[in-house]
């Protein structure tokens, strides 16, 4: 059976540090659960100490960006084999604050799509229409072409996670409506299915992000489409994220 995943994208905060006690105090109040699994995607300074809190609970550990070489003379760049080697499972490809401050084309993600899977991770494809695309009527067109550029001759299928996020809804506590997610995880759903085949489409992993919190979590987890969620600013505080990972679904 497939399962739910809950997933919390740091960004850049936490020093290695602060990340020790945090994730010392998560692991200490989690509950267990068999029908969802948590992720925790810290700062690349934090991957190494918290990977060896976590290893003996069932938290996953996960990147929030890669390089597409293994290794080189690539200053600055973080390789895929370097986070395989720290015991990260999941990467995050193509965020939109990647996309939108560091310029990242769809070309580019999709390189790192391909890398992340073939050293045997799993990518998190990062998709999601800007204010004014919604209001022009783009959402569909904008998500499709995201789409069908990143993923352009992926075949390792069964390892890619989708995570919507309208780029209206991040960091802006505009959440979008249940309804209104639901439609476009419904349309990401059927694109994977035109695109690859039904059976991959029904087992594939849509989360959705933006403005995620505790007030929201539980209406965002009834819809049928939405298999989990990538939470940002309300995974930083102890109590919020685990209200959300434990979501209700009645
Ligand atoms: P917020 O939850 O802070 O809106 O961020 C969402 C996000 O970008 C997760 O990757």
């Amino acid at each position: 059976m497939k399962k739910n995943l809950i997933a919390g994208n740091w960004k850049m905060y936490k020093t290695p540090s602060e990340s020790i006690s945090f994730v010392s105090s998560l692991i200490k109040n989690l509950k267990n659960y068999d029908d969802r699994d948590v992720l925790i995607c810290p700062p690349f300074t934090s991957l190494f100490p918290v990977s060896q809190i976590i290893k003996d609970s069932y938290v996953k550990l996960g990147a929030q960006n890669v390089y597409f070489e293994n290794e080189g003379a690539y200053t600055g760049e973080i390789s895929p084999l370097m986070l395989k080697d720290v015991g990260v499972e999941y990467v995050i490809c193509g965020h939109s604050e990647r996309r939108n401050i560091f310029k990242e084309t769809d070309e580019v993600i999709n390189k790192k799509v391909k890398k992340v899977a073939e050293i045997g991770m799993k990518p998190i494809l990062c998709v999601g229409e800007k204010l004014e695309e919604r209001e022009n009527g783009e959402t569909f067109e904008v998500v499709e072409n995201q789409i069908k550029k990143c993923l352009e001759g992926f075949k390792d299928i069964e390892k890619l996670v989708i995570a919507y996020e309208p780029v209206w809804a991040i960091g802006t506590g505009k959440t979008a409506l249940p309804e209104q997610a639901e439609e476009v995880h419904v349309f990401i759903r059927e694109l994977i299915s035109k695109l690859y085949n039904f059976e991959i489409a029904e087992n594939l992993i849509i989360l959705y992000g933006g403005s995620v919190k505790p007030e929201n979590i539980d209406s965002l987890m009834r819809e049928k489409n939405i298999d989990g969620v990538l939470v940002g600013g309300a995974c930083l505080k102890i109590e919020s994220f685990l209200r959300i990972i434990d979501y209700q679904k009645i």
